[in-house]
């Protein structure tokens, strides 16, 4: 299969896309990110890569980093952290807290907002330095030491993250919150602010791809359980209300984050990154969508 053909005709052929959408402005230094950017990166487990377009410039990974988090949560052998936090998709939008309240203060799934903040709880008393352990694991998977916090990122949400401070107090209040508000929040804000390429997002999930195990280093980073959960979550609630969307026209497991980042994965095969900072009314990449859809149908590969 001509990989490298298809990836080059998928840009192409999402060219009109590309400028459409809208860049994530709740958080007002995403805003400033200009729309036309696009790359493709795509890493085969034989190691063979394939890319295009602005695949080596570093973007914001936002709710991307939802799944390093929850993987380093459960690699520490807690699979309590599903007492805590559900595995149903929620159907609602990523900073909803409408469930909350009825379901009390435990999330759908550890995907959406208040799912991550509970993951980041989990974290900071799991860690003595949760915030250097994560970006420690990150650095792992990539098989690099140089990824890094974006403070400007994380400061520009802060300002701005009421709905995310009414989801911890809420938890809080239900008793699935254990560390200090402001202190979680920070930490959740920094984990969501890390800046990182198609590139080195494609290395970091090959590892989901390779049931949880590194190509490289062939460190063993989940137990083939924990990489069969993880994956089934995202396959499920990886696009929150549009999961499903996704499951009909692309077929791969993956996740999504407003930086305009998609990455997804074809177990034993492949981890593709897509990044087009241009939003859908959902929050997903509208180009970068579309992109994985051509690209599922060119190469007539899916998880189905
Ligand atoms: O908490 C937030 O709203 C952002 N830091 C992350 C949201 C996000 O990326 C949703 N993804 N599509």
């Amino acid at each position: 299969m001509d990989y490298q053909k298809i990836i080059k005709e998928v840009s192409r052929e999402v060219d009109p896309l590309k400028c459409k959408g809208i860049v994530a402005d709740y958080i007002p230094e995403l805003a400033k990110v200009p729309k036309d950017k696009f790359g493709i990166y795509m890493l085969t487990l034989d190691q063979e890569e394939y890319c295009t377009g602005d695949c080596h410039e570093k973007f914001s990974i936002q709710s991307i980093s939802k799944v390093f988090m929850l993987a380093l949560a459960v690699s520490k052998g807690k699979e309590s952290v599903y007492k805590r936090v559900g595995v149903e998709p929620s159907g609602d939008p990523f900073n909803s807290l409408v469930q909350l309240e009825y379901e009390k203060g435990i999330p759908r799934n550890p995907f959406i907002n208040a799912g991550a903040l509970v993951i980041t709880d989990i974290l900071l008393s799991q860690y003595k330095d949760a915030r250097a352990e994560f970006l420690n694991y990150l650095n792992r998977l990539v098989g690099q030491e140089d990824l890094k916090y974006n403070r400007k990122i994380a400061a520009s949400e802060k300002a701005c993250g009421y709905k995310n401070a009414a989801m911890v107090n809420l938890m809080k209040s239900f008793g699935n919150i254990e560390n200090d508000v402001d202190e979680v929040l920070d930490l959740y804000f920094d984990f969501c602010s890390v800046d990182m390429t198609c590139h080195e997002l494609a290395k970091a999930f090959r590892v989901f791809a390779n049931h949880g195990t590194g190509v490289i280093d062939e460190e063993q980073y989940l137990t083939e359980s924990q990489y069969k959960r993880i994956t089934a979550i995202m396959q499920t609630c990886g696009f929150y209300d549009e999961a499903g969307e996704f499951a009909f026209q692309v077929g791969l497991p993956g996740k999504s984050g407003v930086g305009g980042g998609i990455a997804a994965i074809l177990p034993n095969e492949y981890s593709i990154v897509v990044w087009s900072p241009g939003l859908n009314e959902k929050g997903n990449s509208l180009a970068g969508m579309k992109a994985l859809e051509l690209f599922t149908t060119k190469t007539e590969t899916s998880i189905f």
